[in-house]
């Protein structure tokens, strides 16, 4: 047994790691920004792998914010070249992740997003999407406050319509037009580099999520602080309101 993990039946179901410090930790060193962007895309792979050969079922991945779009051109830029190199990657090692079961999905406004960009998402989800060993969610031009605005706005036009009636409308209706319908809400969200806040990352979905936080900047992120989060999370009494 890897006694620095707690046994299987403590693990979260679902973990949302909001990847943070990427520009701190490239400051630090006197490098361009872009280079703790490209340091933190290649621990994005080395967690997911790990997580998932774990056995962790859901993972979400915050890489780019509605507000990030805020940020100078040349830092946009930088980071969608990333995501392109990531998805050209992802076509290169589909029977790698086809073995591990691995499902990916891209959520967020990808509308916004360049062309190819988002058709070349279209293709890797559609490729993964029979598999259900784990699913790895990878947030971009993603908002938790526009996600639910898009959820309220099915749920009108279906009041419009009269197919539902404004009374009817429960929790589990905004939760079917979420990105994250069908998949298990939020236990724990990782948070490196210090800061404790959201910024907007599944506000829905964390309503009971345990939080985890870190000096670690997400550059130098690694397992043993992904254990340090999974057991601290095994420790926790989650009461949901209850005694
Ligand atoms: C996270 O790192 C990556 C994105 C938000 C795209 P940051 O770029 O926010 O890094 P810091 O917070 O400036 O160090
Ligand atoms: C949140 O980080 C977004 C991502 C990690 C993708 P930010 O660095 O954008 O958050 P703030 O601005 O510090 O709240
Ligand atoms: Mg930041």
């Amino acid at each position: 047994m890897n006694s620095s993990l707690p046994p299987k039946e403590f693990f979260p179901r679902h973990i949302g790691i909001i990847m943070d410090g990427n520009g701190r930790w490239a400051t630090q060193k006197g490098l361009p920004r872009s280079e703790g962007h490209k340091a933190g895309a290649k621990v994005f792979k080395k967690i997911t792998e790990y997580a998932v050969d774990l056995g962790i079922e859901s993972l979400t991945y915050y890489a780019f914010s509605t507000e990030n779009w805020r940020r100078p051109p040349e830092e946009v830029t930088a980071l969608m070249a990333l995501f392109r190199e990531y998805l050209e990657e992802a076509e290169d090692r589909k029977l790698e992740n086809e073995k591990k079961g691995m499902r990916i999905r891209f959520i967020g406004e990808t509308d916004t997003l360049p062309e190819d960009i988002a058709h070349r998402m279209e293709t890797t989800e559609q490729e993964s999407a029979g598999k259900n060993a784990a699913i790895v969610n990878i947030a971009i031009s993603y908002g938790g406050r526009q996600e639910i605005l898009h959820s309220v706005r099915e749920i009108a036009r279906q009041v419009a319509s009269g197919a539902l009636s404004p009374e009817e409308i429960t929790q589990e209706h905004i939760e079917s037009h979420l990105y994250t319908e069908g998949q298990p809400e939020l236990d724990l969200i990782i948070r490196p580099s210090g800061e404790k806040r959201l910024s907007n990352f599944m506000v829905w979905q964390s309503a009971y999520a345990e939080f985890w936080y870190s000096d670690v900047l997400w550059p130098d992120f690694t397992e043993q602080d992904f254990n340090r989060a999974i057991w601290d999370f095994a420790k926790r009494n989650r009461r949901f309101g209850g005694v």
